[in-house]
């Protein structure tokens, strides 16, 4: 059911002049409403416009908006000094602190004031619209309008309905929003809504490969940049969020979910926080950002040789890519050494080289599969965004493999241009082991009825700026091997935190997508 966007003739109140606040109240004013302003600090509202109206002119400056929309928009915008003076909003969006009671609190002023079928929104990242309606008198409508930081920026808007919302208000919203030039999606309220809630894996995988010790946290972060494509490594995203925000959020997730394993905390996150390691604000977090420090830098292989024939297997993504990568870098390099494609093999490997084999990881260690299979020398080598151009790739070898084995399964990564990055042999790898996760999640959350399959994919690249949706990248993979490396992530570390969604289930079982 759609529903008309609120007339641009029609006053918007933000409440919360502060980053958040300030930031819709410039998507509102430059959207064509008026736009009245009010802080509970006194003259940080007045602050907050002056410094839109200066940001309104920057833009005019480089382009972003004509000069005559952005002097428009700057005259839109007022100050209000008390809720009494927001009788003539249709629109309220709350975007103070994130409090429950005060919230709640000021919700409870406004009943009265605003006319009776004006929309109350809040910006709240993680409490209830269930719990901040309940002491409402009319609680169906009020609905979350979660924006992302920095609102003008990001495209993304959760429109986030609680038990009573009404789906009139929903939909106005989600048609408002995108009348603003937004990318709105629907979700239920429920903790973390989708995006604080599904990318929740990308840090706690991070933090479970740093636990297990498969490398220092440069390497993950190199590995998931350049392998798996993501713009920020988690260790450098935590540090730029700040560990008392980050783990707050996981804490919150965690406990609203009565602890359910998926989403425990870190110790290693928790002793930075007890640290005071903050993350960039306060100069120390995994990194240093203090003047005179050293900087971390990505293990990476040194150079081997490519001295052993190539056999590659072909019929997939990363054999056709692994071809391609060989016979075009390095040809000189290559010229002594036999690469050939054969047909696809019988039992997943992708190449042999020298004596070592090679396979995309399953989610077992290679130390696990070289036993069940009797094949000392396995080498596994973890997801990629895209094989044809990742610039690194991460690897595992088994206890048992060779030296010489693991040297030419390197040289031939590194003749085919990657940097590779050497692991210790954890489970899953890194980029896989995070992807799988990502989609467990996200299918949950559809399974669970949060939001739509397409709604999770789009807000995860738009509100996270992931570089595929999880599910569609999960689609992409083929389900069943998701499962397969959920499952023996299950079957290897023995916890429930690894349990498969039923929707990835009974898509394998059924097959067709996710998204049907
Ligand atoms: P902030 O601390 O920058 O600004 C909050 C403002 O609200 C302050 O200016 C404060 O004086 C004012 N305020 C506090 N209580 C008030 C009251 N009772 N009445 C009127 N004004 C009051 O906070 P920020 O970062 O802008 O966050 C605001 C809200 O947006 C929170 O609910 C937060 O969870 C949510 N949010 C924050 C994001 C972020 O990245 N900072 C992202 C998405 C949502």
């Amino acid at each position: 059911m759609s529903a008309a966007p609120l007339p641009t003739t029609s006053t918007v109140a933000v409440i919360g002049a502060g980053a958040m606040g300030s930031g819709i109240a410039q998507i509102a004013a430059v959207a064509g409403h008026r736009v009245q302003l009010l802080d509970v600090r006194e003259g940080s509202a007045a602050l907050a416009v002056e410094g839109l109206r200066t940001q309104l002119n920057k833009l005019a400056d480089k382009g972003k908006l004509t000069l005559e929309a952005a002097q428009a928009a700057a005259q839109r915008l007022s100050v209000a000094h008390d809720v009494s003076n927001l009788v003539d909003a249709a629109l309220v969006v709350e975007a103070i602190v994130e409090d429950l009671a005060a919230k709640q609190a000021l919700f409870a002023s406004l009943e009265d004031i605003v006319a009776s079928d004006a929309i109350l929104a809040t910006n709240t990242s993680s409490i209830s619209i269930t719990a901040i309606g309940a002491t409402l008198k009319r609680p169906e409508r009020l609905a979350g309008l979660h924006f992302f930081n920095p609102a003008p920026l990001m495209p993304l808007v959760e429109i986030v309905s609680g038990i009573g919302t009404d789906a009139v208000v929903a939909n106005t919203l989600f048609a408002t929003a995108k009348a603003w030039g937004k990318t709105p999606v629907h979700a239920r309220s429920t903790p973390g809504f989708i995006v604080n809630r599904v990318a929740r894996p990308y840090y706690a995988e991070a933090l479970r490969l740093l636990q297990e010790g498969a490398a220092d946290v440069a390497t993950i972060d190199a590995v998931m940049r350049e392998a798996g494509g993501f713009k920020m490594g988690p260790f450098e995203l935590m540090d730029m969020i700040g560990h008392d925000v980050n783990f707050a959020v996981t804490r919150s997730v965690w406990n609203a979910f009565f602890n359910d394993k998926r989403f425990t905390p870190s110790l290693i996150q928790q002793e930075l926080v007890e640290g005071g390691f903050l993350g960039r604000k306060t100069g120390r977090g995994f990194y240093d950002y203090r003047e005179a420090a050293s900087k971390l830098v990505a293990s990476t292989e040194a150079p081997r040789a490519l001295s052993a024939s190539v056999s590659l297997h072909g019929g997939s993504e990363v054999t056709a890519a692994l071809a391609t990568r060989l016979a075009n870098t390095n040809s000189n390099a290559n010229a002594n050494v036999s690469i050939k494609t054969d047909a696809p093999s019988t039992d997943g490997r992708i190449a042999s080289v020298g004596d070592a084999v090679v396979f995309v990881t399953d989610g077992r260690s290679a130390t696990q599969r070289a036993a069940e299979s009797g094949i000392a020398n396995t080498v596994l080598i973890d997801l990629a965004l895209a094989y044809g151009s990742a610039p690194r790739i991460a690897i595992s070898c088994a206890k048992q493999c060779s030296p010489a084995a693991r040297d030419d399964a390197i040289g031939m990564l590194q003749a085919a241009g990657f940097q590779v990055s050497l692991l210790k042999d954890i489970p899953g790898l890194a980029v896989m082991r995070t992807v799988a996760m990502l989609a467990n999640e996200a299918a949950d959350a559809v399974n669970q009825g949060v939001c739509s399959a397409a709604d999770v994919d789009a807000a995860m690249r738009l509100g996270v700026n992931y570089p595929r949706g999880p599910l569609a990248w999960a689609e992409q993979l083929g389900l069943r091997a998701v499962r397969d490396v959920l499952s023996n992530l299950a079957h290897s570390t023995g916890e429930d935190r690894y349990r498969i969604s039923p929707l990835i289930q009974q898509a394998c079982y059924a097959g067709g997508s996710l998204h049907d």
